[in-house]
């Protein structure tokens, strides 16, 4: 069993003067969700999600070591980057990346000693309504294991990735199942051999074939602001009355979910999926102070969702995030009929009628 510790790296091997990677992570989407956490980024409860395919963050990390001879960097104790959106200055992203840099500091000794350029963009539209933080922390810590795979090659492609993932936890939550693999859990659940507190791990059970290039359609129902923020939603966890309750539920629910995996059932996983979406909301809107993340067209849509399912037996349902936008699920084979009736009866409860086609991927690539 990995601890912490295990991440604290022992003198490199090797120097690096300056240099550049790239490297594109998705988003996910929980299926058991991640609502509630422990200090140091650590979950209430496992969850496990979907990685996504076309909804990504595209990082570049330029480097150079920085010039000790010069006053300002000889005390070498302050981190130095610029932050670029698209290409142009982004003051509004630096503090969440000094943070970030804050807390992975004692795992990257090496960050003071660079400066460092990091040009990022999205594949989906900006304020969509889609959360960038879980592709956007993945897709920089990949780019830091980059730099420390180069001062310590012999580091092993399992590490590599346990510790990208460990990285990006400490970033956001939700952006350590979107490291490696189709399907992610993170958290300690007990029927499942390796999951940990501290990274995800791929799913390491049989996965039917029904779920292969399962499909996510992401309807945007309102790009606005988020309402609350991820870490605010997180606290209202603590002190929540049905809090014992609902960690407790999430580890049946993937547990269930082991089974479904393996046995293709997909009314079962349909109930799960549904039921854990609900109860997210369900948690914050018991919660003081409580909110309704919801909008009149979630309900709308959720209701179109559960008529064409009773009439054409057609196995898709809907998952939620913290927000207003809802995913809508369904196998590969069945996508034809799924995207016309989206088009027929869903796109008009949309923002503009957007909304966005993504898939079951495998990860972060190094570009
Ligand atoms: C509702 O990962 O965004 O999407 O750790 O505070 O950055 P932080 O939270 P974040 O929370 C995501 C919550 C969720 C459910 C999920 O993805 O599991």
């Amino acid at each position: 069993m990995l601890t912490t510790k295990d991440f604290i790296p022992e003198q490199y091997s090797n120097t690096i003067e300056k240099g550049a990677f790239q490297w594109s992570a998705p988003s996910n989407i929980a299926l058991v969700k991640y609502w509630g956490k422990k200090d140091h980024q650590i979950p209430a409860n496992p969850s496990v999600s979907f990685t996504l395919n076309n909804c990504k963050t595209i990082t570049k990390l330029a480097f150079a070591k920085k010039d000790i001879s010069t006053p300002l960097n000889a005390a070498n104790n302050t981190f130095s980057f610029d932050l670029l959106f698209e290409g142009k200055p982004k003051e509004d992203f630096k503090p969440k990346i000094q943070k970030f840099l804050e807390r992975i500091e004692v795992y990257l000794p090496f960050l003071k000693d660079y400066h460092f350029t990091i040009d990022t963009k999205n594949t989906f539209p900006h304020s969509s309504g889609i959360a960038s933080s879980a592709s956007g922390m993945a897709a920089l810590a990949m780019n830091f294991m980059s730099l420390e795979k180069a001062l310590n090659p012999t580091m092993t492609d399992d590490y590599f990735y346990q510790k990208a993932s460990f990285l990006a936890r400490l970033g956001s939550g939700s952006a350590c199942r979107s490291v490696k693999g189709q399907v992610v859990v993170w958290g300690n659940q007990a029927n499942i051999k390796g999951s940990s507190d501290l990274f995800g791990v791929e799913f390491p059970h049989t996965i039917h074939d029904n779920f292969k290039n399962y499909q996510d359609t992401i309807l945007l129902v309102d790009k606005g602001e988020k309402q609350v923020s991820s870490t605010v939603g997180h606290d209202l966890m603590h002190n929540h009355p049905y809090a014992e309750r609902r960690f407790a539920q999430a580890h049946e629910n993937l547990d269930q979910l082991i089974s479904i995996f393996e046995s293709g059932d997909l009314n079962e996983f349909i109930k799960v999926v549904e039921s854990e979406a609900l109860t997210l909301h369900a948690m914050m809107m018991t919660s003081m102070p409580y909110f309704i993340l919801m909008k009149p067209n979630t309900l709308q849509i959720i209701n179109a969702i559960w008529t064409f399912r009773n009439e054409t037996k057609i196995p898709v349902c809907f998952t939620l995030d913290a927000g207003a936008n809802v995913h809508v699920l369904y196998p590969e084979n069945v996508s034809e009929k799924v995207l016309q009736f989206i088009k027929d009866e869903l796109v008009g409860y949309c923002q503009n009628g957007q909304y966005l086609c993504d898939q079951i991927g495998t990860g972060a690539i190094l570009n």
